[in-house]
């Protein structure tokens, strides 16, 4: 299925530009709205319809209920926890600290990715690898464009380096031992119901397994630890040996690999 580019509804001055972005970034034709609906468009182009909006990019795959767009997701909450002393599943199971570096494989919306920039501060790197150019194009412009009261947020978001890639191309290229903790989140085989905020990314995203290569390679690249998440009843968790913390009551469990 081809993908085009358009406008919103009735655009200005922004989405135009914001439409002419995105065709020099990902490639696909941009086709005048002319008021259209998006399903009238997908209809007469057969294709799948990426909005150049007001101020974000909306991406209708042909079937999809509700567009994909970029928001925090649970990013925005696990912060205000982490503001108020609480633990964050993720830091911990990474023993993540201030000025580290963290490799995220599999970035999605990201979320992970926030808390995580969030704990290592200006001084440390965060890097997100994304193996769909239109998701990786659609969180990078969020992340550096998303609109919040809360500097932490604005912060941690713009000190992510987004990169468009297959993970396990990615780390071929890496040094050994050369970022503290490599992180990945593929999408679970059977999705977890109340994870409503998932579901769009569900249908655009790449679904990937994790395999014993890019498992080896993410070791390689790490300097201290690999962390992997997965729904509690994964057989990963013992395929690869990972060390569990498990969480009562919750549906998804971080496993991980220390040097
Ligand atoms: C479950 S989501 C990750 C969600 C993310 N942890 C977050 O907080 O938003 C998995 C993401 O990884 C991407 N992905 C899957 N396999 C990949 C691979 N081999 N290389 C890079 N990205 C991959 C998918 O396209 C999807 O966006």
């Amino acid at each position: 299925m081809t993908t085009i580019i358009t406008t919103a509804g009735r655009p200005d001055d922004k989405s135009v530009k914001l439409a002419e972005i995105a065709q020099k970034e990902l490639g696909f034709p941009i086709v005048q709205r002319n008021k259209k609906s998006i399903n009238r468009l997908q209809q007469e182009l057969g294709a799948d319809v990426f909005v150049a909006g007001k101020d974000r990019y909306e991406l209708f795959r042909t079937g999809m209920e509700k567009p994909f767009f970029f928001h925090p997701n649970s990013a925005a909450f696990r912060l205000k926890r982490l503001q108020n002393g609480e633990f964050d599943p993720l830091i911990e199971a990474a023993n993540l600290q201030s000025g580290e570096t963290f490799l995220d494989c599999t970035l999605g919306l990201a979320s992970d990715s926030i808390i995580a920039s969030y704990i290592i501060g200006a001084e440390g790197k965060c890097i997100g690898i994304e193996a769909d150019p239109v998701v990786a194009f659609i969180v990078q412009y969020g992340l550096c464009n998303y609109k919040s009261d809360s500097e932490a947020l604005l912060k941690a978001m713009s000190n992510i380096k987004v990169y468009h890639s297959n993970a396990l191309d990615y780390l071929q290229m890496q040094p050994d031992a050369s970022v503290d903790v490599v992180y990945m989140d593929p999408m679970f085989h059977i999705p977890i119901e109340e994870s409503t905020n998932f579901t769009s990314l569900r249908q655009v995203g790449v679904h990937n397994e994790l395999t014993e290569q890019w498992m080896t390679e993410a070791y390689r690249v790490s300097k201290k630890r690999v962390v992997v998440k997965a729904r509690f009843d994964s057989p990963l968790f013992e395929q690869y040996n990972l060390h569990r913390n498990v969480r009562p009551n919750t549906k998804f469990h971080f496993g991980f690999l220390s040097k």
